[in-house]
């Protein structure tokens, strides 16, 4: 059933790099139309999309920054108006900054907070007429493990993954009854450029903490990311789910 995601069109909101980037080519080599979002032009965003066009698969690029919200619904309302309903969301987009908690300005949790949560809500909720319209839509918020277990130094982080659960809930809660699915997903430590700077020593001390001994890697999320993109999980909505490799048990 993941293979009704063939020509569904998904939008992957920061999908140039890092996990987004996995999510996208995950997609593509299912064949769905991917819609990846980015902030600037460069290189890697060119191979990506000659990547994912090589799997077959129809890849539009939509440049929009989405604290900006009237840039945000002017690409959307264009492409929709142009191709169609977007029948899928991956609320990839996100930042983090470790800073102790007697040290955390108020501009940081503004800043945090916007990426974060106040901006994901806010196209989410933009969309949501669209998926009215739309074949078994289905929204994936991708959260942080660090919003259920907490973190030292990850106040802010912790707590804006943590606010983006309870909105999971809450809209899946809310939506259901129009058939609009939403779910979150938590993962750990995913490799990615900042796990492979550590140095083999903390590398070791993080694995450690792991029951399964390792790091995750962006295609772990993005393989459950599909499934709950797809029909497979049709009777899925409001769960949050943890890719962590056990570190949350
Ligand atoms: P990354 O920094 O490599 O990628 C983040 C993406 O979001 C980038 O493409 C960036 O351009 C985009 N972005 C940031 N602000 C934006 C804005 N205002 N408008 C549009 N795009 C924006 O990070 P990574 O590691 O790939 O993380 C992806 C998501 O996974 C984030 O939400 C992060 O919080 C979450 N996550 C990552 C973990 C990890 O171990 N890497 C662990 C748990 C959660």
């Amino acid at each position: 059933m993941l293979n009704d995601l063939e020509n569904k069109t998904i939008l992957v909101t920061g999908g140039s790099r890092g996990i987004g980037a996995d999510i996208v080519r995950k997609l593509a080599k299912m064949k769905a139309h991917v819609l990846i979002n980015f902030r600037s032009e460069n290189d890697s965003l060119q191979s990506l999309v000659t990547e994912c066009e090589s799997y077959g698969a129809k890849v539009t690029k939509l440049q929009f920054d989405i604290t900006n919200l009237d840039e945000t619904k002017e690409v959307l309302n264009a492409f929709i108006k142009d191709v169609g309903p977007i029948e899928g969301l991956v609320n990839n987009a996100g930042i983090s900054k470790d800073t102790l908690a007697l040290r955390v300005k108020a501009e940081e949790i503004d800043h945090i907070f916007s990426v974060n949560l106040k901006s994901t809500m806010l196209l989410t909720n933009f969309l949501t007429r669209n998926f009215l319209r739309a074949n078994n839509p289905s929204v994936v918020n991708i959260s942080s493990v660090v919003g259920l277990m907490g973190n030292a130094s990850q106040t802010v982080y912790s707590a804006s993954k943590a606010g983006l659960i309870g909105y999971t809930k809450s809209y899946a809660k809310e939506l259901a009854p129009k058939k609009i699915r939403a779910n979150a997903i938590c993962p750990g430590f995913i490799q990615t450029d900042m796990t492979d700077a550590l140095s083999d020593e903390v590398s070791a001390t993080y694995k450690s903490s792991i029951p399964l001994s390792e790091f995750g890697s962006g295609e772990d999320v993005a393989n459950l990311c599909c499934f709950l993109l797809s029909s497979a999980s049709s009777y899925i909505t409001g769960e949050i789910i943890k890719v962590d490799g056990g570190l949350y048990i």
